[in-house]
């Protein structure tokens, strides 16, 4: 090689072109989505395959839908069947909890980067919203206002730009719920927050809990934090782990918090009866490293939790092609919820990548390629019909469909879906914002038939409690076994049911006094 350079090349130039410059690896984490960079500086599609292995998750496989269709009765949604959720840590304990016990908790998140969601950001909703309705669980929404400040700040080297303050990213975290609302949550199984509004009570105490379980080097080794990282930052990802457990949010599940106003004796310990009840978080697999430090500790809090189950989804490919995503901050590279007809019609002629052939001729006689067709892929992600989805694939790479209509049928399809979504977005007031903000006891079923029930969340009142804080009620070793059993297998011990119905009565003074009183 060192013959063929160009002998007066400046250094400068040198460098730029030298064709020894090593690649650039792909990079996957909360921070970083990127393909592999060649030696020419073209972008390479994201391997997910290789991310399977980086990562050390699993594969999803046929096995894992038709168990999943075995167990719930209903097909697996489209985006399961194509493969775009592709990958899970543990889905299986999730299915078999649910088939055991009755029920689990989902839990999914969105950080407040900007006021406008695009197409990718939707993806994880629209499939959570679908396991919600299948599995008929209760489902939590984080928005971390408080990751994006505080990212943001340390993407500009501390400073805080106009229009970067806390309070901005609350009103993106607001912009964005209405967003997510608009995707159609069921009101009564679903609660929706903000970090900067509802951290406090046993969540905070999970995060401490789970602060103190985290060293410096282990955070600096899953996100690349460095000396000059601030350390809001450092501690954040904390909240986004003890997010997944049930007993950060007692008020969903009937039982007392402990904040102001109303600091209830009941309330004041954590509520080890939540801790037993697993959570299933879908979401892009750029969140894993989170969720790997946090399955690594969830047997070592106060109260045990179970590890939490991942199912991993692939990134909706930015309109110029499968190496990056979709991003908010590149406007050519997404169609936003907000975009016209136009908008989304303009953008997939002028900038979605096509797998098709140079020449009407060449496409004609070769055929193109679906697989790195952009047009194509957003169809898999929007298009229901699994038939249409096949023909669309097959007659291209036959070359009877041409890219022009490849496109055209992915404009009819983003557009109808994307004003659907405008239509029920202007519904969306802050009055219903709100209400699903409330903390409140959620109503969902289950699984109506479990195999061993537990006692469900839900039905477990004060006293599941009473029962999970162990011997504090001065009951013997051998009552206490009775009672576990009860626990796992049952509906609780007589006991039980009493303290609960006594616990409830309480609870229901509580709320009935008037202010002053309290
Ligand atoms: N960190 C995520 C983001 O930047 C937001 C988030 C919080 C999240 N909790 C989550 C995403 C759980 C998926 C699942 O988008």
């Amino acid at each position: 090689m060192a013959t063929s350079e160009a002998v007066s090349a400046p250094p400068a130039v040198k460098a730029s072109i030298d064709p020894q410059k090593p690649a650039q690896q792909q990079q996957i984490d909360p921070y970083n989505v990127g393909g592999e960079v060649d030696e020419t500086g073209a972008i390479k599609a994201i391997d997910y395959d290789r991310l399977i292995q980086d990562f050390g998750v699993q594969p999803l496989t046929p096995d894992h839908l038709s168990r999943f269709e075995k167990v719930t009765g209903k097909p697996a949604h489209r985006l399961m069947r194509r493969k775009l959720f592709f990958s899970h840590r543990d889905f299986d304990k999730i299915l078999d909890a649910y088939e055991e016990h009755g029920t689990f908790m989902l839990y999914t998140g969105r950080g407040p980067s900007s006021g406008s969601m695009h197409l990718g950001h939707t993806v994880p909703f629209l499939f959570t919203k679908e396991l919600q309705e299948i599995f008929d669980v209760p489902l939590v929404i984080m928005l971390t206002d408080d990751e994006k400040y505080l990212y943001t700040r340390n993407k500009n080297d501390g400073h805080q730009k106009p229009g970067a303050a806390p309070e901005d990213f609350l009103n993106f975290a607001h912009e964005n719920i209405k967003d997510i609302l608009a995707l159609g949550f069921d009101m009564k199984k679903t609660f929706v927050y903000t970090d900067y509004e509802f951290m406090g009570g046993h969540f905070y105490r999970n995060t401490s809990e789970f602060e103190s379980l985290v060293t410096m080097n282990q955070a600096s080794g899953a996100f690349g934090f460095n000396g000059s990282t601030n350390i809001g930052l450092i501690a954040y990802g904390a909240k986004q782990c003890v997010a997944a457990f049930l007993s950060s949010y007692p008020e969903l599940f009937g039982l007392p918090d402990y904040r102001a106003p109303d600091y209830k004796a009941e309330g004041k310990r954590r509520h080890k009866s939540l801790a037993s009840i697993p959570t299933l978080i879908p979401c892009a697999i750029d969140q894993e490293p989170y969720f790997r430090i946090l399955r690594d500790r969830c047997e070592r809090m106060t109260d045990p939790h179970p590890k939490t189950s991942l199912i991993l989804s692939k990134f909706l490919t930015a309109l110029q092609g499968p190496g990056g995503k979709m991003s908010a901050s590149d406007p050519n590279s997404a169609i936003f919820m907000s975009d016209t007809p136009k908008q989304i019609k303009d953008k997939i002629n002028k900038h979605a990548f096509s797998g098709g052939r140079e020449s009407l001729e060449e496409h004609r006689k070769l055929g193109g390629n679906p697989d790195v067709d952009v047009a194509y892929t957003y169809l898999s992600y929007f298009l229901e019909d699994d038939e249409e989805l096949e023909g669309l694939a097959e007659g291209y790479r036959k070359g009877e469909i041409l890219t022009g209509e490849m496109k055209k049928r992915c404009i009819a399809e983003l557009q109808k879906f994307v004003a659907d979504f405008q239509a029920r977005r202007k519904e969306v007031t802050d009055e219903t914002m709100r209400a699903y903000m409330t903390p409140r006891k959620l109503e969902f079923a289950g699984n109506l038939n479990p195999t061993r029930p537990r006692q469900a969340p839900v039905a477990a009142g004060a006293n599941g409690d009473a029962a999970a804080v162990g011997s504090a009620d001065g009951g013997s070793a051998e009552a206490e076994g009775e009672k576990s059993a009860a626990r796992e297998d049952g509906r609780g011990t007589k006991g039980e049911r009493k303290a609960a119905k006594l616990a409830e009565k309480k609870a229901q003074k509580l709320a009935e006094r008037p202010k002053e009183e309290a």
